[in-house]
């Protein structure tokens, strides 16, 4: 770190009030930036590569310490004002103090480093699919109690009456603002674009993806990004192969509803065994077993190792593949494994064990379902070696 006056002034002031100077190397997962100071790393949110930061420690831990930022003392010219008045108190959009191509670069620099880091591999030049910045979320969860209608604070249950919010699409902020529609606790609220569900009034929501009526129950797990989800559907339809496929996470079955006609058997498993009628609805008359279990269960209880599967796809929740899944995928020997994620760090691990164990990982992209957040949705194909 270069001392200039500025900074030599600085740090004789935080040794008087305790605090620390900070430079930050890069970000890593979860948004923070990092500094390592006497070996030991200390996170520090909403900071940008190369700034230099007064903070003070929040949290001391043997190995890190995790600190709050006081002040930014140079600023990185790739720092913006966010745009929305709530930044800083609802707990959402980290990522608001840089341009929206600026986020595309971090999270590109983030999951390359922890593909390093976690999965042993190095990732190859990939590209991110952008999404539109503002205006793409078609899913929230809002509270509501007698006073405010809204999100919850950062790290609080206190909520934020909230009357205008700039990533929710048109209609959702409709929900938000209007308060003559009811709400008590907390609900979850679709749209489709056109109409809105809420899953205390609705059992049922529809919403038309690539020309096809998707339903599901409000209440239950669906994509929030419908501007960037073709892109996916889009990526499995390309990269899966042969007549045996095998749906794993399969939610109310948005990928086995578009996998080509070349694909003859879909053994499709999930653990909400509420969806097994909508699943029924999305993937129609196609020749498929429905197992409404956990993969752990499925894995125990059900025999099916005996048939050649060509494609697994596999969409776990953010904590990724147990080991048993992992070791059943192994077992399975698929020619092709198509992996879908929203959380790059347990994908990274899970990949290693793969690649550890006879696959290679043939492609990866990532997808920006989540602008103005840390979060980043990943795409990839092992394939047998
Ligand atoms: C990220 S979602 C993906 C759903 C679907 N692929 C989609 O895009 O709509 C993960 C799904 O896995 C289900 N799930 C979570 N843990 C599971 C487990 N251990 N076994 C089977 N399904 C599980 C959840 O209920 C959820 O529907």
């Amino acid at each position: 770190m270069k001392i200039t006056i500025n900074i030599f002034l600085y740090l004789l002031y935080d040794y008087i009030v305790n605090n620390l100077v900070l430079k930050i190397e890069k970000l890593v997962s979860g948004g923070d930036g990092i500094s390592l100071v006497d070996g030991k790393i200390h996170f520090v949110p909403q900071t940008l590569p190369g700034e230099i930061v007064e903070v003070t420690i929040k949290e001391e831990k043997k190995n890190y310490n995790i600190c709050s930022l006081v002040k930014i003392i140079e600023r990185s010219k790739d720092r913006i004002n966010p745009f929305c008045k709530f930044y800083g108190y609802c707990g959402g959009c980290n990522f608001q103090f840089t341009e929206y191509d600026n986020q595309l670069l971090l999270k590109k620099e983030i999951i390359i480093d922890i593909f390093k880091r976690t999965g042993k591999l190095e990732l190859q030049d990939f590209e991110i699919i952008p999404s539109i910045p503002d205006h793409y979320r078609n899913r929230i969860q809002i509270h509501s109690n007698n006073e405010c209608r809204g999100f919850k604070k950062e790290q609080s249950n206190e909520i934020i009456d909230i009357d205008y919010c700039p990533i929710l699409v048109k209609n959702l902020n409709l929900i938000t603002s209007d308060k003559s529609i009811a709400l008590t606790g907390k609900n979850v609220v679709f749209s489709n674009g056109d109409d809105c569900y809420i899953d205390s009034l609705n059992n049922e929501a529809n919403v038309s993806i690539m020309g096809k009526k998707i339903s599901f129950n409000p209440n239950g797990f669906f994509q929030s990004n419908l501007y960037i989800l073709p892109s996916l559907i889009n990526l499995v339809i390309k990269y899966v192969i042969g007549e045996n496929v095998m749906d794993l996470y399969c939610g109310v079955g948005l990928f086995s509803a578009f996998l080509p006609e070349f694909v003859k058997k879909i053994v499709a498993v999930e653990i909400d065994d509420r969806v097994k009628e909508f699943y029924k609805k999305n993937v129609g008359d196609r020749n498929y077993s429905f197992y409404p279990l956990s993969l752990e269960r499925y894995i125990k209880n059900i025999k099916t190792e005996s048939e050649f599967i060509n494609t697994i796809i596999v969409d776990p929740p953010r904590i990724g593949l147990s080991q048993n899944a992992r070791d059943y995928l192994i077992k399975m020997r698929a020619e092709r494994i198509i992996y879908v994620s929203c959380d790059p760090v347990t994908m990274a691990r899970d990949i290693q064990d793969l690649v550890s164990n006879g696959y290679k990982l043939s492609y990866y992209t990532a997808l920006d379902f989540y602008p103005q957040t840390f979060h980043i949705e990943s795409f990839g194909v092992l394939d047998i070696e």
